[in-house]
């Protein structure tokens, strides 16, 4: 479970974000909406602990993240957290199955375990034949399914995306929905998700509201019309700035 209270962002005299109070619990999909500007990305950057609050607390588990030394919180993060972007930040020279195993390395793992676990999990989300393509001898379906292995790779307890098919047409949008339903049933990963896309908000739990700020609703799937998910085994800046795009793989 992630708990996040009174947290509060301000850039100089902007308030991006101001006393958000939100549980995510475990195996859920989440997704935030609400109009650009709103704060998304940025409440989705302190949750994922890729960037700090002014005031406020971030525990996973009842553990305060906020208090980890910048050593710790990497670790945490290689560990527990996985990542994934609109514009998939995957790094150009690297083939798709390297650029997979990079957290598993990253973790610590030998080169050998890290690149087969990286196979594998590209022949899971249908890339068994690509996997020396670099990124830009891939399709944006394909490019984003990679983008997914390597968040999957260290068997992360949650996922954070922003706007993950924002840059994809609906068919590659729907396939994205589906590996995200399926690894929830399957993996019982927990996802948190700010998207604009409303297949993504209508595979989510709860939909979280922003606006200015602050959060002005949550609304759960049964009161959005959509199916009811089991609960057990659920233009982004996000990738523009380098320094949180490296920590997160
Ligand atoms: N590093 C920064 N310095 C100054 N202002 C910032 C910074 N990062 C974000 N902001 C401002 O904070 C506000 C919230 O930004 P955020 O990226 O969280 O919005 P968003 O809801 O994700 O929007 P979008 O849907 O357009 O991606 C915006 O007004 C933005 O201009
Ligand atoms: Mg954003």
């Amino acid at each position: 479970m992630i708990r996040l209270e009174g947290i509060t962002k301000s850039y100089g005299d902007l308030c991006v974000l101001s006393d958000i109070d939100l549980t995510v619990h475990d195996h859920e999909i989440m997704t935030i909406v609400g109009p650009s500007g709103a704060g998304k990305t940025t409440l989705l950057q302190i949750a994922g602990t890729l960037d700090s609050p002014d005031h406020g607390t971030v525990s996973y588990d009842g553990m305060d993240i906020t208090s980890l030394s910048d050593r710790r919180l990497s670790d945490f993060r290689n560990r527990h957290i996985g990542f994934i972007f609109q514009f998939h930040q995957l790094l150009p020279e690297f083939t798709a199955q390297e650029n997979v195993a990079l957290p598993m390395l990253i973790g610590g793992e030998s080169k050998k375990r890290a690149m087969k676990r990286a196979a594998e999990l590209l022949d899971d989300l249908g890339l068994s034949d690509r996997l020396r393509h670099k990124p830009g001898q891939l399709s944006g379906g394909e490019r984003q399914r990679a983008a997914i292995a390597r968040a999957l790779i260290n068997n992360p307890g949650v996922i954070f995306a922003d706007e993950p098919t924002g840059s994809l047409d609906s068919r590659n949008r729907d396939d994205i929905c589906d590996v995200i339903t399926r690894l929830r049933r399957d993996l019982g990963q927990t996802f948190v998700i700010v998207t604009h896309d409303p297949s993504i908000a209508s595979i989510a739990d709860r939909v979280v509201d922003m606006a200015d700020g602050r959060i002005v609703g949550i609304h759960t799937s049964e009161e959005a019309g959509s199916p009811k998910l089991p609960q057990e085994p659920d233009n982004s800046n996000s990738g523009d700035n380098p320094e949180r795009t490296e920590k997160a793989i």
